[in-house]
This record gives structure tokens, C-alpha cells and sequence, in this order.
């Protein structure tokens, strides 16, 4: 398949898991794309791993200067904007805690990356986007953004918050005309660096959890990414879907019923 061919890709947190994956499947299919990350060592090693029409840059999804610089990189590497995936997210930073022992700068801190970092991708993107003949963004939340996660709770508000900020985008930018699809991919339990963070005892539990009887992986979520990144993808904004095995269509109190 060759569906992002003379099209030009930013994925942020690409330098490792489910980034890491979007970035090849979409090179893979043609695309130019512009990896970034904090992570400067393996994020450069990817892109180099991708070949000639891959890039690194060094970028904290966080600061607005900094996606100010990605997206002017990317224009001035590619010539276009075609695709955003904002991917790059984190869990806890202080630990897992229960809500009475949260703290303001963990909240803040979690919401920063997570929420508001998808908040100034699609600001940047769309600037950009819109001058060009339109594209596609996809936000990469997750279904802690639908049920409780009490010893995550500022990771699971900062997803409910990339899925409440994806409608409005893809929302606005249709009644605008601007021809800029904005959708969410939410991932259950997939075995990147990322979920390593949870402890032996909440990883076993999930596993069993799983409808389809295993963990995702990176590439899992990938192909998914690239389907709503592509024009297969032409009629659907606004949308969340859920890449979790099956996870979340689960009635928990009935999850053992013969
Ligand atoms: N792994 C899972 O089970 C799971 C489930 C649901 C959602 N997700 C989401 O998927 C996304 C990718 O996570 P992953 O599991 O691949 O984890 P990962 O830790 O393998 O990758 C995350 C990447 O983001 C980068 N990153 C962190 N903070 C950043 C920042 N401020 N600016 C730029 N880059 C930054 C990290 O360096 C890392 O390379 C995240 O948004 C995560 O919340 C993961």
C-alpha cells in the first residue's frame, strides 16, 4: 500500500512504542515524516533507521515554541503538512497516586504533556493544514479517558480531555470548510515502555481482562492510526475507536457469564 505517498507526516513520542510504530507504518506506506521526541538518541536513530524521507527533531510536546519550530520544520523539510499524529503522552510522573494524595504539580505536570500538548499540536497543525488543502490529525488518547483509573487520575482526565478536544476540533474545522479530519485512537493495554510503569500485579490483571486473550502491540495501534490518518478514512471525524481487544465493550460484572 502506498496511501501517504507525496504526503509529509509529524509523530510526536516517536521514539519508542506506539510512535516508534505509527512513524514506520506510515513511511512504510509512502509518507515523508517528521519524528519528535524528547528522547534525542533514539528518536535520531529511528529516523535514520526509516531512511531518507524520515527527519528527528528534538521536541517537547508541551512547549508551544517548541511546536511553533516542529511544524515550520516540517513545511521547510516536506514542503506540506499533510498528517499529525499526537502521540506522544506519559503516565504518572510522582507515582501512582490515589486522588486524596494527589498533588497540583503532578496534575499539572501529566495535563501539560498529555492534554495540552495535543491542545497546541492541533492549534499549530491546523494554521498550517488549513493553508495547504487540508489533512488529517489523529490524537492518540486511551480508554482510561472512558472509565475510572483511580491511581491515574490525572492520566485518565488528560485522555478524557484529548477525546473531548478531538470532537471539537473535527467539528470546527468542518463547519469552517477547512477539510482537516480530527480523530481519537483509543488503545486498551498495549506492551510498550510506557506500560511497563504498571506493576507485575496490574499488568497480569489485564491480561487476563482482555477479551481477545492478549496485550496490543505498538503495530496494533499503528494500523489503526494509519487508517484514520488516510483518505479510507475520507468520512470519518470526530470519531473515538477503541483498539484495546475488545476491552471496553466488556460489561465487567458480566465478563464471566458462560
Ligand atoms: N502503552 C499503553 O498501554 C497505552 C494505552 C493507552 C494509551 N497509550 C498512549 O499511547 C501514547 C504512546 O505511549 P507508549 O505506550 O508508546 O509509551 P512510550 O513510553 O513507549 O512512548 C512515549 C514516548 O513519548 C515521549 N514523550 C514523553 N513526554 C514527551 C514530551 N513532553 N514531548 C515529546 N515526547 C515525549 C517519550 O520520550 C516516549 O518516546 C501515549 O499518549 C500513551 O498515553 C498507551
Amino acid at each position: 500500500m502506498s496511501r501517504f505517498r507525496n504526503k509529509a507526516a509529524i509523530v510526536t513520542g516517536a521514539a519508542s512504542g506506539i510512535g516508534l510504530a505509527t512513524a514506520e507504518r506510515l513511511a512504510a506506506e509512502g509518507a515523508s515524516v517528521l519524528l519528535t521526541d524528547l528522547s534525542e538518541q533514539a528518536g535520531s536513530e529511528a529516523a535514520c533507521r526509516l531512511g531518507a524521507t524520515a527527519r528527528f527533531r528534538a521536541h517537547d510536546a508541551a512547549s508551544e515554541s517548541d511546536w511553533e519550530s516542529v511544524v515550520a520544520d516540517c513545511v521547510n523539510e516536506f514542503g506540506r503538512l499533510d498528517v499529525l499524529v499526537n502521540n506522544a503522552g506519559v503516565a504518572f510522573l510522582a507515582g501512582q497516586l490515589p486522588p486524596e494524595d494527589l498533588t497540583l504539580e503532578e496534575w499539572n505536570r501529566v495535563n501539560a504533556v498529555n492534554a495540552a500538548g495535543v491542545m497546541l499540536g492541533c492549534k499549530h497543525a491546523i494554521r498550517t493544514m488549513k493553508a495547504t488543502g487540508g489533512g488529517a490529525i489523529v490524537n492518540i488518547a486511551s480508554v482510561a479517558a472512558t472509565v475510572a483509573s483511580p491511581l491515574a487520575v490525572p492520566y485518565g482526565a488528560s485522555k478524557a480531555a484529548v477525546v473531548q478536544l478531538t470532537k471539537t476540533v473535527a467539528f470546527d474545522c468542518a463547519r469552517r470548510g477547512y477539510e482537516i479530519r480530527c480523530n481519537a485512537v483509543l488503545p486498551g493495554t498495549i506492551e510498550t515502555t510506557l506500560y511497563k510503569t504498571f506493576s507485575e500485579e496490574q499488568r497480569a490483571a489485564n491480561a487476563r481482562s482482555v477479551p481477545v486473550g492478549r496485550l496490543g502491540t505498538p503495530e496494533d495501534v499503528a494500523i489503526a492510526v494509519a487508517f484514520l490518518a488516510s483518505d479510507d478514512a475520507r468520512y470519518i471525524t470526530g470519531a473515538q475507536l477503541a483498539v484495546d481487544g475488545g476491552l471496553s465493550a466488556v460489561n465487567p460484572m458480566r465478563a464471566d457469564d458462560g
